[in-house]
């Protein structure tokens, strides 16, 4: 066995009795927290499954440390909002790509706005020092939206064309040219797949596609997510917008100030969001979408999970193999909880 192959053993090892562990420690973390912020059942099995989910997806991301990974981005982007009160605790979304980051960070503006907060907005998270700088006494717990990987990777993949990174690549150009363009989408995608293979490659097309457990590392070089990185959900599952605010409306007490109304589904992306973000231009999007480009290229890039074939779902999740075990495990954990 070499050297490596070695510390994967031992890393999978240990996440086995890990997972028992954790499975304990979120356990034992929400009878502690019991008193918590939240009043109903509801809320604390909804709060102990966030917490349980999180600890599952640190875990995974400290492991993938180990491994080589170029990246370009050199920072994760938070949105914290910092209650009134000396010390406070404030509360951070880390903004997971394409993964419903874009939600919570509304959620938490709303919230923050009701509460008289001060909103720290797309904060660029380098290092903990920085952050504890900027945040003074104030300790902060984070949130993070988690998603299916092939779901994720779909509007990923939307997402680069909608700001025409694959356009300006020669050999994605040359798929497309005026006679070569696949008709299909499907055919066009495993093309494209040929092309780039790997997470990292992907990720060097565009950031959108780089893994949750690599955007849960928040620097380069790589660190891994602090433990007050404490709750996570996937926002795509039914009524998870509705969980998040009722837990930021316990956490902040937001019906006694009164003047902070659930916001309605249409306020928030929601799982249908997809289609209709990806087919509009945005001009405040620098370059996102050439126009041109984009009205001819938009029904080949929208792809829905139910449209693709059984071989593109695994190879997709192969890609993400990390992400992939990661989500079951965390999902799987979560379900455990009741
Ligand atoms: C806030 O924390 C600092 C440092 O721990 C402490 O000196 C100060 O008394 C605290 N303020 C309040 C209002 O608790
Ligand atoms: C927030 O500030 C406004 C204006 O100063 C005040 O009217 C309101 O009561 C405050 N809300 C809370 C929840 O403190
Ligand atoms: C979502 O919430 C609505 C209204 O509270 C409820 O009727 C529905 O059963 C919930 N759906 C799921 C899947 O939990
Ligand atoms: C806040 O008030 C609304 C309406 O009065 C109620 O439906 C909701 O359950 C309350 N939320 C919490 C967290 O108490």
């Amino acid at each position: 066995m070499t050297r490596h192959a070695g510390i994967a053993w031992c890393q999978r090892s240990l996440w086995g009795g890990l997972s028992w562990g954790v499975l304990l420690l979120v356990l034992l973390n929400v009878s502690i927290n019991a008193r918590s912020i939240s009043t109903s059942w509801r809320n604390r099995v909804a709060e102990s499954r966030m917490r349980a989910r999180a600890e599952t997806w640190r875990h995974c991301s400290r492991d993938e440390m180990a491994v080589p990974f170029r990246r370009n981005l050199h920072y994760t982007y938070i949105d914290i909002c910092v209650p009134p009160g000396a010390n406070s605790t404030a509360f951070g979304s880390w903004h997971v790509f394409k993964a419903g980051g874009s939600t919570a960070s509304q959620m938490i503006t709303r919230a923050c706005d009701c509460i008289n907060g001060t909103l720290l907005e797309s904060f660029r998270y380098r290092s903990l020092e920085e952050m504890e700088e900027r945040l003074g006494h104030h300790p902060v717990e984070f949130f993070a939206a988690i998603r299916d990987p092939v779901a994720r990777f779909l509007s990923a993949y939307g997402e680069a064309f909608r700001r025409g990174s694959f356009t300006k690549i020669r050999s994605v150009r040359r798929l497309l040219a005026k006679g070569e363009t696949p008709r299909n989408k499907i055919v066009l995608l495993e093309k494209i797949l040929d092309l780039f293979s790997t997470a990292e490659q992907l990720a060097a097309v565009n950031d959108h596609f780089l893994p949750t457990v690599e955007f849960l590392s928040f620097a380069q070089p790589r660190q891994p997510p602090p433990p007050s990185l404490r709750f996570a959900l996937d926002l795509t599952k039914p009524n998870a917008t509705l969980k998040l605010w009722d837990f930021l409306s316990a956490r902040y007490d937001l019906n006694r100030s009164g003047t902070c109304a659930t916001p309605s589904p249409a306020e928030l992306h929601d799982r249908h969001r997809d289609e209709s973000y990806l087919t509009a231009c945005y001009p405040s999007d620098r370059g996102a979408c050439i126009a041109e480009e984009f009205q001819k290229f938009a029904p080949l890039f929208i792809i829905r999970v139910a449209e693709l074939p059984e071989r593109l779902v695994g190879r997709i999740r192969t890609i993400y193999a990390k992400d992939e075990s990661c989500y079951q495990e965390s999902e799987l954990i979560a379900r455990s909880l009741v």
